[in-house]
């Protein structure tokens, strides 16, 4: 039996606009999840997901057997595999948890048949998985999984910027969301106002470029306010809501540095930037919205061979 495991992800800045080419920063946190396989002589493949078995074409777990399809079809190979998925990460929460498991689940197969693939392959197959999945995918998720530590994203160009030193604060609304429905929502708003929409993306384009030079100089301060410019175009494209602001506004009251969602959005989580001093009271104000604080910290380990 082969296990790798993945890190998810958090982003700093660009989701969405990045699925149109903009650019965007995400960073790798110290949550993970980790598949085990092994290859089966009946030829059937089947999935176990925190003690939920189901059998491979199953839609709860359509990355993982897209991503056992997609192994099928570009190495010209068949074969059965027991999956077994555990994770540190709550998913459809905007925590990166389909692309760890399409990363994890794509290298312990390729491991599992004796063929070598670099990380950084790994994360191209991984995107072409989320493709297939999710109608449309940026290359963010699956190298961040891949490569772990804070990526910089444009287009197919990707780049690792040095690592954050200052504390993350994630609040989870627990409402779970479709990834795809949102990006579909968002492409829906693009081809009613499409001017509009396509400034909007480019505003968080240029957010995303400063937001790396302020990384550059580790200012803070400037990197939340950012985050904040950042959130207000992310809720005139609809993907923040009720919940998600809520605690949003609940963090930056209680102090952080800066405070917006992450990832799809319409559910799953926020990310503050808080100083060392600052954590718990920003925590308090997150949990006090009836959300809760996961704990987690950056982190530089990508997808890696247990
Ligand atoms: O919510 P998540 O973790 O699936 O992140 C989605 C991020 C998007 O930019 C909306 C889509 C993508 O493929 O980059």
């Amino acid at each position: 039996m082969i296990t790798c495991s993945a890190p998810g992800k958090v982003y700093l800045f660009g989701e969405h606009a990045v699925v149109y080419g903009e650019p965007a920063i995400a960073c790798a946190i110290n949550r993970r999840i980790s598949t085990s396989i092994e290859l089966v002589s009946s030829g059937k493949t089947r999935v176990d997901a925190m003690g939920k078995r189901l059998n491979c074409n199953s839609e709860e777990f359509k990355y993982a057997c897209c991503a056992v399809q997609t192994v099928k079809r570009l190495f010209e190979t068949d074969f059965g595999a027991e999956i077994t998925i555990r994770s540190q990460l709550p998913s459809r929460q905007g925590l990166g948890s389909s692309a760890a498991v399409t990363v994890s689940t794509i290298k312990a197969l390729a491991e599992c048949l004796g063929i070598e693939l670099e990380n950084e392959a790994v994360a191209k197959i991984g995107h072409q998985v989320e493709t297939a999945v999710q109608g449309r995918a940026s290359p963010a998720d699956t190298f961040v999984s891949s490569t772990g530590g804070v990526v910089f994203i444009e287009q197919t160009t990707t780049s690792h910027l040095s690592p954050l030193n200052i504390p993350i604060i994630i609040g989870a609304t627990g409402i779970e969301r479709s990834t795809s429905d949102v990006i579909a929502s968002v492409a829906r708003m693009k081809q009613k106002y499409p001017s509009l929409v396509t400034d909007i993306l480019s505003s968080m384009g240029d957010v995303t470029r400063l937001g790396k030079q302020k990384l550059a100089d580790e200012d803070f301060v400037g990197l939340g306010e950012l985050m904040n410019i950042n959130q207000g175009l992310l809720e005139s494209i609809g993907v923040s809501d009720d919940a998600l602001s809520r605690l949003v506004y609940a963090a930056r009251t209680a102090g952080a540095l800066g405070a917006k969602i992450t990832g799809a959005g319409r559910g799953g989580c926020v990310l503050a930037l808080a100083q060392d001093g600052n954590v718990k009271k920003v925590s308090q104000a997150i949990v006090m919205q009836d959300a809760q604080v996961l704990n987690a910290a950056f982190s530089n380990l990508g997808l890696q061979t247990e």
